[in-house]
């Protein structure tokens, strides 16, 4: 039988990390959905439409992967789209609570979704999306955090948002 899986996130930008749990999901599960969140709380740098495009960038050459949108209810969009679980990236310590809390309220809302945990890479350990954005916006070097294609037009955005 067919497995999909949802990978959620703000990917404000995506980074290196976030694209090395994708590409570790579409090996494990026959469809990969990338769901970027629509309304977040933390009010992103970079549009829904955008984050969408460098995700459909990044993972261009992964054929099992699909990038959606989402909004309200995680696990009422994993319904919706037939996913069998989340797949999530989990890094230092730090990150632990939070995900456990999220990974149990989304069971609550939905007893038949798992939530798998893939450890981060040594690399991407202390990695995030904020970090890129405030490394880019002092004009330091983003090179071994994002992807190479999507790299200038961050920097250029960062750089505009602080002048
Ligand atoms: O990349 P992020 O910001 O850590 O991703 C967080 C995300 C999108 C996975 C989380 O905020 C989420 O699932 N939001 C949807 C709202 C929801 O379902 N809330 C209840 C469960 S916590």
């Amino acid at each position: 039988m067919s497995k999909t899986v949802i990978c959620p996130g703000s990917f404000d930008p995506v980074t290196l990390g976030h694209l090395d749990i994708i590409k570790r999901a579409a090996k494990m599960f026959d469809h990969v959905i990338v769901a970027v969140l629509v309304n977040s709380a933390k009010s992103p740098c970079f549009s829904t439409e955008e984050r969408m495009r460098f995700l459909e960038e990044v993972t261009g050459d992964i054929e099992n992967v699909e990038i959606s949108s989402f909004d309200g209810l995680l696990a009422e969009y994993c319904k919706q789209r037939g996913a069998d679980a989340i797949v999530k990236g989990l890094r230092a310590v730090s990150d632990f609570e939070y995900e456990f809390q999220m990974a149990i309220t989304n069971k609550k809302i939905n007893p038949e979704l798992e939530t798998i945990f893939l450890m981060a890479n040594a690399d991407s350990m202390y990695l995030s999306s904020s970090m890129v954005r405030e490394v880019a916006a002092m004009g330091g070097d983003i090179t071994n955090f994002v992807p190479d294609c999507i790299r200038d037009e961050i920097v250029e955005r960062m750089l505009t948002l602080r002048k």
